[in-house]
């Protein structure tokens, strides 16, 4: 069957989360943003912004924000990703017009940000690099805020490490469980023609994944359980409840 290098980075990505001290020069993190930039955006709003981490004691102060995630202190480098309706506001304000935000614009930045931040990461992994989103950013977001002086109307979302990925040594007593794909839902579970299927199907789906996924975990050294005990365990608990209140206080709008 037909490939493509690109389509060849895509399917080889798994989320690295044990890295190297060596740095990221530069000259990648430009191209990177450069190809980030390329993504399409709503009639052209842009509305996101990266954040560098260059100063190690912030890098420390986030990490310990993040759930003391070690990737977020050794990755290469480590970026904040926002969606960013700033830019908008200060065009409206100096005009002297008002700056309606509704959800749609809220949802538009979200949107956009994610779609940059996904070519960020594709780029960086073409060039060989490792990545980590890192959702627990959003664990206390006002801390996070009052750290790298978020502005009103700007948003963060995520953070996101870079680097090389470290290798475990041969018979190393901690190897590196990552290495193995995680697997995903059959390719009918989340593509259709024409209408969306039962709950029946689904649920079809979602039983052979089970399987596959269980025999994953076990491969990792993990308690094997199937995708619907995580997420059945996840979704029925309320996580970082004070998002909304975090995010209405930066402007958006989210009703
Ligand atoms: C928005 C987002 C936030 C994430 N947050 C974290 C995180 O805080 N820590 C972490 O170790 N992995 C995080 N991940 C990685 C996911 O756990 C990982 O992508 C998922 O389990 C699938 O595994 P794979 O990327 O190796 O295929 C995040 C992924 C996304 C897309």
């Amino acid at each position: 069957m037909t490939t493509t290098q690109t389509i060849q980075t895509l399917l080889s990505h798994r989320t690295v989360r044990r890295f190297t001290d060596q740095p990221v020069p530069d000259a990648h993190i430009q191209l990177a943003i450069e190809a980030g930039q390329r993504a399409s955006t709503s009639s052209a709003v842009q509305a996101y912004s990266m954040i560098r981490l260059t100063d190690r004691a912030k890098r420390q102060t986030l990490a310990e924000l993040c759930g003391n995630q070690k990737q977020v202190e050794k990755a290469g480098a480590f970026f904040v990703i926002c969606a960013d309706t700033r830019r908008h506001r200060l065009i409206t304000e100096r005009a002297d017009a008002p700056y309606n935000a509704a959800l749609e614009a809220f949802m538009v930045a979200v949107i956009d940000a994610s779609l940059f931040a996904q070519n960020v990461v594709v780029a960086f992994e073409s060039l060989g690099y490792g990545i980590c989103y890192i959702g627990a950013l959003r664990n206390q977001l006002p801390a996070v805020d009052e750290l790298l002086s978020i502005p009103h109307g700007v948003y963060p979302l995520f953070g996101l490490c870079v680097g090389m990925e470290q290798r475990s040594e041969a018979g190393a007593s901690d190897p590196i469980i990552d290495t193995i794909p995680r697997p995903r839902l059959p390719k009918q579970a989340v593509s259709f023609d024409n209408r969306y299927p039962s709950d029946a199907e689904v649920l079809g789906f979602i039983d052979q994944y089970n399987v596959q996924y269980a025999s994953y975990l076990e491969a990792r050294g993990a308690t094997p359980r199937g995708w619907s005990d995580a997420i059945g365990t996840k979704f029925t608990n309320v996580s970082r409840p004070d998002l909304a209140t975090y995010y209405q206080s930066k402007g958006a709008c989210l009703e």
